[in-house]
């Protein structure tokens, strides 16, 4: 592959590109802080000539950005960071109507996965957007078949983004091994993203997606939360609102207390395995529901999870326990017979706010959207002299990016008065407000 070609798309169905031009239009309505980035970034063009290969869910949301780094000037190569999540009409639009480069296809099983990450890995990208940094571990995966082999050396990206909280787990475990070898900007540890990303966006799709999957009432049912990190915090408040009896469980102490303190049953995952009628899992760790729990679940539990990566909710148990294969019940349902119980599992335990539903809202991608795109300008801008680590967002682009937001809903806020700066610049003033002498 020539320097300046952009590897081959591979996609679904390219006669899809009208629906998916359709969703890309609805989602860009709702997305106007993007959409100012975007007209900057055709007058300023930041990001010309440059390669910025991403590993994003393959949503409308997601096109949207694809359409402004095209603004900004770079080739752009998508790959999905979950098979399920592809939506296969919007990667038709972006291939035929928008020159991005799309090797994704709903459903496609792990091998074509992995090789989609490799191909964008050793296009030699600039830039990589991440969503679960597998595409951070592709391009050194692809350094180090390089190092090794006997081929030319690959280029190293000016540095990375992610999205996510799992995938900055893994950058910095590369990091602490010593492997990492570009910046890597917390995107997902920015102010603005946590406030909204997390709360906002993964506590409505996630309910969402429980409810498209299943259509059941929540009002009045137990609903168990596992993880109350920022997301879960916002998965228990959505249930708690449409109605749900909400138990939190919960191994960070700090974390535990909180809920507590905002009113919500706290116990060990064991103890509510038995009372719990909806299960959703969301913290990033590995088999967080397994076998004792499933033992011990009411006949007709429903099990989701709404953490990145499909491995909190322990199949393998799940396929052991049962005493038949698992019978699709509903699209997205697999039930599982238990010798004396049923249990539900929604989407093969892949991250439901985004199989099951569109994930986070196109206003909150929004947001998301725009300081992946400030940030990718930022490592054009300063990537040749960054250190290499996990890096925090400038805090100019997290406030850019909710000035610009406020700006759109029409919402003023105040501006310190000099007087004020000097105030909270200075340390000499205490309860006084005058210096002590
Ligand atoms: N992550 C969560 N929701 C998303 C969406 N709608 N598009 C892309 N990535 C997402």
């Amino acid at each position: 592959m020539a320097r300046g070609d952009l590897p081959p798309h591979e996609i679904a169905d390219p006669a899809l590109s009208d629906a998916g031009q359709a969703r890309i239009d609805w989602a860009a309505a709702q997305m106007p802080v993007l959409g100012s980035i975007g007209a900057r970034f055709s007058e300023q063009r930041p990001l010309d000539g440059l390669r910025v290969a991403a590993c994003l869910h393959v949503t409308a949301e997601t096109a949207n950005l694809m359409g402004t780094l095209r603004a900004g000037g770079a080739q752009v190569a998508l790959c999905a960071s979950n098979p399920l999540s592809t939506q296969d009409d919007t990667a038709s639009a972006l291939v035929r109507r928008h020159g991005v480069s799309v090797r994704a296809v709903h459903g496609e099983g792990p091998r074509a996965y992995a090789e989609h990450l490799r191909e964008l890995a050793r296009w030699g990208p600039d830039v990589a957007i991440d969503d679960g940094a597998d595409l951070i571990a592709a391009l050194h995966e692809d350094r180090q078949r390089r190092s090794t082999g006997k081929g030319q050396g690959a280029r190293r990206p000016l540095g990375a983004t992610e999205e996510t909280t799992i995938g900055l787990v893994r950058a910095r475990a590369m990091h602490a091994e010593g492997t990492l070898a570009f910046p890597v900007l917390a995107v997902n540890e920015s102010h603005s993203e946590r406030t909204f990303n997390d709360r906002f966006g993964t506590g409505q799709s996630t309910v969402d997606g429980i409810l498209r999957a299943t259509n059941v009432l929540l009002a009045g049912r137990t609903v168990v939360v596992i993880g109350y990190g920022f997301t879960g915090r916002g998965v228990a408040l959505r249930a708690r609102g449409a109605g749900a009896h909400v138990i939190v469980c919960e191994v960070d102490p700090v974390h535990a207390l909180e809920a507590r303190m905002e009113g919500f049953e706290v116990m060990p995952a064991l103890d509510a395995a038995e009372r719990g009628e909806v299960f959703i899992t969301v913290t990033g760790a590995r088999d967080v529901l397994r076998r004792e729990h499933f033992e011990r679940m009411k006949d007709g539990a429903i099990l989701a999870n709404a953490g990145h990566f499909d491995v909190e909710i322990n199949l393998d148990d799940l396929r052991s326990a049962a005493i038949s294969p698992a019978r699709e019940v509903r699209p997205l349902v697999a039930q599982y017979e238990l010798p004396d119980r049923r249990l539900n599992l929604l989407a093969e335990g892949r991250v439901v706010n985004l199989t099951a539903a569109e994930g986070h809202p196109a206003a909150v991608m929004d947001i998301s959207f725009a300081l992946q795109a400030l940030c990718a300008e930022d490592l054009v801008r300063r990537g040749g002299e960054l250190e290499v680590g996990v890096l925090a967002v400038p805090t100019g682009i997290d406030h850019e990016v909710a000035r610009l937001k406020l700006e759109s809903l029409e919402v003023r806020i105040d501006e310190l008065s000099e007087a004020q700066r000097e105030y909270l610049r200075s340390w000499e003033g205490g309860s006084t407000g005058e210096p002590i002498r």
